[in-house]
């Protein structure tokens, strides 16, 4: 069973349980820093060696020879703390060798790469990951992705990426976990653990929870945007996948690009200094974004380069990415009194006790082998699991799939065999001739007779229009499986699209795919779901892809051939119109709830009655109110029923235990894994509670006709929230708890807190 701690959980909620409403009081926790250790080596170090441990450097000489004498220079002065981007363990071994043995300081240096979903062998993209619901693989895969790049001498990784992402037009969702705190708190914690492994060994890498904090919000889904999140929100939503990943040990987090509320994160002292250090305890490295720390300027919170680091210093920040304005102020700064040498003590101790606790100290150099590290047959099993449990079934009428064995199928699409492309967003040392393709896969299980190919569209966004030569060869098949979506370029950081359908012409293909009468099973591979309203009808099936990663290929025919159960489960809502963004299922209720049945299409109505019968509810006069397919969402090719929903006390106390359990019957003919969530809703509080809120989940593999009770627990962590006055509370009342295949459906409970 899968349990996991409420991410601000561990501290015993720190005696706030309040039974009822408390007079205000202003934060969440007693709140006092840290105690700043200081490293024995600290006293030891010149200011300019301290200043250059707070340094990390964009360095990317690609051989020995490369590495200028300036490099040498710095590194030798101890003008250098950290690198990223260093390309190859020759050069690393080089650098390296150059603190240990030619600086005065002898404080190895780390070397940071963005590994984000695998460094060679590539799984699924984080969004694919959460929609394995299955955090065992998800730290597995980052465990692979730690032994293959620490073999290149990475120790230091910017992942995971755990920003709650409600707006797919949002580039980087498909860097993120998705739009639930829950899940991604779960998930988050289980890739600190697979990249960080056990302290000190050779393949553990420091993990770096990012983007802190509320960069995902960002207003419209254009990366970079401004983002505005009330304080409750921030501490209930936001916030928590964070915590988890401090309370889970994590080496690093990264400060965001965005302001908030009006105060950029990488110099924004009360998310940094009172709420990670102080609320939170945390005790490790905090590292800017890429510059974040000189675009302070750009955002006109500080005037110049001086004022930027004054301030980022101030707030809390420990390294600079790439931008130097700690390297070229802070001897002014600690000359003005501007900022403290003690800070600066505090500062360094911090990443002097990260690099010990990679055992940087008693092995600098790199010591793995990549040969037998990277790209392994176990690792690419595990992708293609990874892969493979990704996949989301999320439509299959008239039981299209699995094909039928002996027919013809056509493979049409841009992305069928795009060996780039299905890796996704950040692949930095990832290459496309170790991917195997969708089509690459089929040509091993099907006889070439029986299978055709083309590629239809130049690429994902290209406009064709004229397929009549695709449309003949899919009349020749017996089905046509179609491989579109959003190539690899379409998403990821600073790739926004404010338009989520189907790129290109791709729906116009589909139309006339559809024309040919054939069973047509849509495949997409994209960053984020896409908008399908105009075009969903004509699929018969449709399989979400994500960017699956090196190993997508044969995961994808395995699930289409029925040699494997879909399992995947959506860890977003899917809009029907970009329109409806953001959208999410755990939004807080409405005056006017929207309910089914109060809408129908906008064009159908006469202009009399569509005056009068719009509502006047929570929805879109043109759209409704539900998405395409809710969150928790999938299918299987067997069929899970849900019953005996069963709840073990009517009225608990606060500090009580309430049992929560049904049975789930497989009531198909293939086996069937289902992922069973557990809901709750605060009916009556003093703030407006969210229409449902996912507590928990376990996954079930059930046999056809076999039926387990799955149970659960809720206790007061469940149950509390953060409110107005951001105390984290239980308040008395009643509650809806529903035992559910997703954030829509499911058996209700009610039941009351004393
Ligand atoms: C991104 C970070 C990334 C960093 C270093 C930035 O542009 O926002 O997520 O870790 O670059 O490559």
């Amino acid at each position: 069973m899968l349990r996991f701690s409420h991410p601000l959980r561990r501290d015993g909620l720190r005696g706030l349980i309040f039974l009822a409403i408390t007079a205000a009081s202003s934060t969440v926790w007693a709140q006092t820093s840290p105690a700043a250790k200081v490293d024995p080596l600290v006293d030891s170090l010149t200011l300019r060696q301290k200043i250059g441990q707070l340094q990390q450097s964009n360095a990317e000489p690609k051989t020995i020879a490369d590495i200028s004498d300036e490099l040498r220079a710095a590194i030798r002065e101890g003008r250098v703390g950290s690198f990223l981007n260093v390309p190859n363990p020759e050069v690393a071994n080089e650098l390296q060798r150059i603190a240990m043995t030619e600086s005065e300081a002898k404080i190895p240096l780390v070397f940071a790469r963005d590994v984000i979903h695998g460094y060679r062998t590539i799984f699924p993209t984080p969004l694919g990951q959460a929609a394995t619901w299955n955090p065992e693989l998800v730290e597995k895969g980052a465990r692979v992705a730690a032994v293959e790049a620490s073999s290149m001498g990475i120790r230091w990784t910017f992942a995971p990426m755990i920003d709650i992402s409600r707006d797919s037009r949002w580039g980087r969702i498909t860097e993120s976990f998705g739009e639930d705190p829950y899940l991604t708190s779960v998930l988050a914690v289980a890739s600190v653990r697979g990249y960080q492994g056990k302290e000190g060994d050779p393949t553990s890498i420091a993990a770096t929870a990012k983007h802190f904090v509320g960069y995902g919000a960002a207003e419209g889904g254009r990366d970079y945007n401004v983002t505005y999140i009330p304080e409750p929100l921030l501490h209930n939503v936001y916030l928590p996948p964070f915590k988890a990943a401090v309370d889970a040990g994590v080496m690093s987090i990264m400060t965001a690009f965005n302001d908030l509320n009006g105060v950029p994160a990488s110099g924004n002292d009360y998310i940094i200094d009172r709420v990670l250090r102080r609320e939170f305890g945390y005790n490790g490295v905090i590292v800017s974004d890429w510059d974040s720390v000189l675009e302070l300027i750009p955002h006109g919170f500080a005037e110049d380069k001086k004022q930027a680091a004054r301030i980022a210093f101030n707030a809390g920040m420990d390294v600079e990415m790439v931008s130097t304005t700690f390297q070229e102020n802070l001897f002014s700064l600690l000359d003005g009194g501007k900022v403290s040498e003690s800070e600066l003590n505090a500062k360094v101790s911090r990443i002097i006790d990260m690099k010990r606790k990679l055992g940087l100290f008693e092995q600098p150099y790199v010591s793995g082998d990549p040969e037998k590290a990277i790209l392994t047959d176990e690792h690419k099993a595990l992708a293609e699991q990874a892969a493979l449990e990704s996949l989301v079934l999320l439509k299959n009428d008239k039981q299209v799939l699995p094909l039928a064995r002996g027919k013809t199928v056509a493979l049409i699409g841009p992305l069928a065999h795009a060996a780039h492309d299905q890796l996704g967003s950040w692949v930095l040392d990832a290459k496309k001739q170790d991917s195997v393709t969708v089509l690459d896969a089929f040509r091993k299980i099907l006889p070439e007779s029986k299978l055709l190919y083309s590629q239809a569209m130049y690429s994902s966004r290209s406009r064709e229009t004229d397929f009549s030569q695709v449309l003949e060869l899919a009349r020749k098949a017996d089905v046509i499986v179609f491989v579109g979506g959003e190539e690899a370029v379409l998403s990821g950081e600073a790739h926004s699209r404010a338009d989520t359908r189907l790129p290109g012409t791709q729906e116009l293909l589909v139309r006339e795919l559809k024309k040919t009468g054939k069973p047509l099973v849509a495949v997409l591979m994209a960053g984020r779901p896409l908008a399908l309203n105009d075009v969903i009808s004509e699929m018969d099936a449709l399989v979400m892809a994500w960017h699956p990663g090196s190993m997508g290929g044969p995961a994808i025919a395995r699930l289409l051939m029925g040699d494997a159960e879909p399992v995947g489960r959506l860890p977003v809502t899917w809009p029907k119109v970009t329109g409806q963004l953001p959208l999410y299922y755990n939004r807080p209720s409405s005056g006017r709830p929207a309910e089914e049945g109060n809408f129908t299409q906008m064009d159908d109505f006469p202009l009399e009655a569509f005056q009068h019968s719009t509502g006047h509810k929570n929805h879109y006069i043109d759209i409704g109110f539900k998405p395409q397919f809710p969150f928790g969402f999938g299918l299987s090719y067997s069929n899970a029923v849900y019953s005996d929903l069963k709840l073990s006390k009517k009225t608990i106390g606060v500090n009580d235990t309430l049992e929560v359990s049904a049975k789930i019957r497989n009531s198909g003919k293939r086996p069937v894994t289902e992922t069973v969530q557990l809901y709750i809703r605060d009916l009556v509080a003093s703030s407006v509670r969210p229409v449902r809120e996912l507590k928990n989940f376990q996954r079930v593999t059930l046999k056809p006709g076999e039926a387990k009770v799955v149970k659960f627990k809720l206790t007061k962590d469940d149950l509390a929230f953060y409110n107005q006055q951001l105390n984290w509370v239980v308040e008395p009342g009643e509650f809806h708890v529903w035992i559910a295949p997703n954030a829509e459906e499911g058996l209700q409970g009610q039941f009351t807190v004393r």
